[in-house]
């Protein structure tokens, strides 16, 4: 399966960003620079919905406003907050990682996805998340949204939960967003996939990458993306 991109793919970065300007979502955490309440959003987020997470999200940050309060506090307080949403060792996890920012690096998030990832609980989505969120590193931000995005522009039926082909899809999306301002662009591409490029009935008619989508052009949106069964 080839990740070979044809000259018919051009300027998506720039495409998507004015589509963006215009129909991109207003989101509480997409106010903020600050690298601590975006990491709490991104966590809540991982498993929940965002209608769900929003409440959640103030209600943390109302209580534990910064890493320094988040370190101070008890497992079970934190767990308090978390009540509800499920999948309990994201709250443990960002509670360890919170009292190791507090007390072994002054308090101070690395800048770069390679650092957050030695954080606990966070991987290669949410150390990304951060980077490009918080201090506009420029690399692509794979959620499952995302990724439906980019195979369907490429029109690749490589399957999109196999690992060394996250990794081919992890270098075409940080190729487009090079020399382009990476928080817009990866907001960009979550709302693309979770507004437009949906799994069914997609709306490829007002698409602003109609022009270069290989699945469209090929009549294959509908195959695309491919998820590889788990073998026993
Ligand atoms: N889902 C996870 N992170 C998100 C974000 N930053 N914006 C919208 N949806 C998301």
């Amino acid at each position: 399966m080839d990740f070979v991109q044809g000259e018919e793919i051009q300027g998506v970065a720039s495409l998507l960003l004015r589509w963006f300007d215009q129909h991109g979502r207003k989101l509480p955490w997409r106010d903020t620079h600050q690298p601590y309440q975006i990491w709490i959003a991104e966590v809540i987020l991982q498993q929940t919905r965002i209608e769900q997470g929003i409440g959640y999200y103030y209600r943390f940050l109302d209580r534990f406003p910064n890493v320094e309060s988040l370190a101070a506090a008890t497992e079970d307080e934190v767990l308090k907050y978390w009540e509800g949403l499920g999948y309990y060792s994201r709250a443990r996890n960002l509670h360890a990682a919170g009292k190791t920012l507090h007390h072994d690096m002054k308090g101070i998030f690395p800048e770069n996805h390679q650092e957050l990832l030695k954080l606990k609980g966070i991987g290669p989505y949410t150390a990304r998340a951060i980077s490009s969120f918080a201090f506009g590193e420029p690399v692509g931000v794979l959620d499952g949204n995302v990724l439906r995005v980019v195979s369907r522009v490429l029109g690749t039926e490589a399957p999109i939960n196999k690992p060394q082909n996250r990794t081919k899809f992890q270098q075409v999306v940080d190729s487009w967003v090079a020399d382009y301002p990476s928080r817009d662009f990866n907001h960009a591409m979550m709302d693309l996939g979770a507004t437009l490029c949906t799994p069914t009935k997609p709306g490829c008619m007002v698409c602003p990458l109609i022009g270069v989508c290989q699945a469209y052009q090929k009549g294959l949106t509908g195959r695309i993306p491919v998820k590889e069964k788990k073998l026993k």
